[in-house]
């Protein structure tokens, strides 16, 4: 099985990102298991709940990026769109009868490949302006977690 451990170097040093980074991560590894157990109801339960959550993780980041003055939140968006686009033709495949298994698979290595992609060259751009403003922001980083994350969902 292509079990995905987190390493140090995407570690980005902002807690609150990284971990919903690793929560990614652990989806992509659910995703191994359900390809492992030949388990398509599994499939469709966790790409369900990995897309909801990578738009969620999307939606907090940019407002984040947003809430420090990040002058690449354009692009950075524009980003997160094209991939939203992928995420959700890929889901449509799925849902269109597709080979579960082979979507499964296509699903998690271009997750991978493209979230250390994009950690190491995009997210890290933004790092030195956010942590700037983190320690201000906590009461807005809570009640935000809330808003997009929901209550029931620790992020
Ligand atoms: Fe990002």
């Amino acid at each position: 099985m292509d079990h995905f451990e987190w390493t140090e170097d995407l570690n980005l040093g902002i807690d609150i990102i990284d971990s919903q980074h690793k929560r990614i991560v652990d989806y992509i590894n659910e995703i191994n298991v359900a390809i492992f157990h030949e388990d398509v109801a599994m499939i469709f339960d966790v790409m369900e709940r990995l897309k909801d959550y990578t738009l969620d993780h999307f939606a907090f980041e940019e407002q984040l990026m947003n809430q420090a003055g990040y002058v690449l939140l354009e692009a950075h968006q524009q980003v997160h769109r094209r991939f939203e686009d992928k995420i959700k033709k890929l889901e449509d495949s799925l849902l269109n009868g597709q080979d579960p298994f082979g979507v499964a698979r296509r699903i998690r290595t271009s997750l991978m490949a493209w979230l250390i992609q994009h950690i190491k060259h995009e997210d890290v751009d933004y790092v030195p302006v956010v942590k700037k403003v983190l320690n201000k922001k906590q009461g807005w980083i809570n009640a935000a977690l809330d808003r997009i994350f929901g209550q029931t969902e620790e992020a």
